[in-house]
């Protein structure tokens, strides 16, 4: 799903800034740091339009995604988020929770690609509860269907009962297949559909139009199924074996946490959600985390790590992407993490100045 922006040849890009609620705003700033120093090494320029979403919105203007927010968004290339939520909003009624503006905007925007690599490296194996030797070689794509199924369908509660509808469309399935199978076609070519089809009618679906969309149109690539149980087993058993793991919204989501662990932190996980054409939003796979917000002690890897996809799936800058990239696993060679992973660890802005440092150090000839 690699697109090229019109504007690549000028390298001048619009990037929408959602700093949220929690920890957004402090691994947000870490990511500005890392731009502010790309567009002076490497010739970019980058215009960050700060906007409000989540809690920081709902206090501020009563909404979670404000209207001035969506048209931001249409204007420009990229969007970057840092988390939404936390314990101030937890009362709220449905309609103005912080969630809610996540959920519209990827809905808004048809953000329904969503991707999240899992890259072991091996500075981490000791920091990760899985065997080491499990470890070696990791490098799966989770494909996470984003705009459907029970997220989006109809929902609704009395005190006796509730209701959370998971529908799927043909159309819906279809899109997101293709999606995968594509991703697939830079890899080892290998899909794994994860499901619950010997229990619930929308995995029959997804099993019977993805396998049609993979045996007619990508002939290359091989799908096999599996379960979502027996996938959440065989993620922490032989995570190596998987290529590309393609799953509805709700497994997709909690698959993704659990596989953060192979890598040794949520802290260290990105994530871009796509809809096929220039326009994603990034923003680390994990949450606010109320807990530590303020405290100068989030990761920022996962949020370095969102801005290197935005940088290669909406700004074209594969360059960049990588030169980024590798000042991560530089840093992490070195040992420069936050206290998620080592009790001894550094703070959000020292790491930060490690990367920006080793950044300064490696710029093109
Ligand atoms: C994620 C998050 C969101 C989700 C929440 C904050 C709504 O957990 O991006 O994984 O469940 O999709
Ligand atoms: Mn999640």
């Amino acid at each position: 799903m690699t697109t090229y922006p019109k504007n690549a040849e000028t390298r001048t890009f619009r990037v929408v800034g959602l700093p949220g609620d929690g920890i957004g705003p402090e691994v947000y700033a870490s990511a500005c740091r890392v731009l502010s120093l790309l567009e002076k090494t490497h010739g970019l320029a980058i215009q960050l339009d700060e906007q409000l979403i989540g809690g920081a919105a709902i206090d501020a203007t009563g909404d979670p995604l404000p209207q001035a927010t969506i048209d931001a968004c249409e204007r420009s290339d990229a969007a970057l988020l840092g988390a939404v939520g936390g314990p101030k909003w937890d009362g709220n009624p449905a309609d103005k929770r912080p969630e809610l503006g996540l959920l519209r905007i990827r809905a808004r925007f048809n953000l329904f690609c969503n991707l999240r690599p899992i890259v072991t490296h091996p500075a981490l194996h000791s920091f990760s509860p899985i065997r080491p030797e499990r470890l070696e070689n990791v490098d799966l794509m989770i494909v996470r269907e984003l705009t459907g199924g029970s997220y989006f369908g109809k929902k609704w509660r009395n005190d006796e009962e509730a209701e959370d509808v998971c529908r799927y469309t043909r159309e819906e399935v279809e899109r997101v297949t293709r999606a995968a199978a594509l991703i697939a076609q830079q890899r080892d070519r290998r899909i794994t559909l994860v499901d619950k089809a010997n229990v619930l009618e929308t995995s029959r679906l997804w099993r019977a139009v993805a396998s049609r969309v993979i045996e007619e149109e990508f002939p290359d690539v091989q799908m096999d199924n599996m379960y979502v149980d027996a996938a959440a087993m065989h993620l922490l058993t032989r995570p190596a074996d998987f290529d590309v793991m393609l799953t509805e919204n709700l497994f997709g989501d909690i698959l993704s946490d659990e596989a953060s662990m192979l890598c040794g932190s949520l802290g260290l996980l990105p994530s871009a959600s796509l809809n096929g054409d220039q326009f994603g939003l990034y923003e680390p796979v994990h949450g606010s985390a109320p807990d530590i917000a303020g405290q100068g002690k989030a990761n920022p890897y996962a949020m370095l790590l969102s801005v290197a996809m935005m940088l290669r799936h909406s700004l074209g800058c594969n360059e960049e992407a990588d030169t980024l990239e590798q000042a991560i696993h530089h840093c992490w060679n070195e040992g420069i993490l936050t206290t998620d992973l080592r009790a001894d660890g550094f703070t959000t802005s020292k790491v930060t100045d490690a990367v920006c440092n080793r950044l300064a150090d490696t710029v093109p000839a």
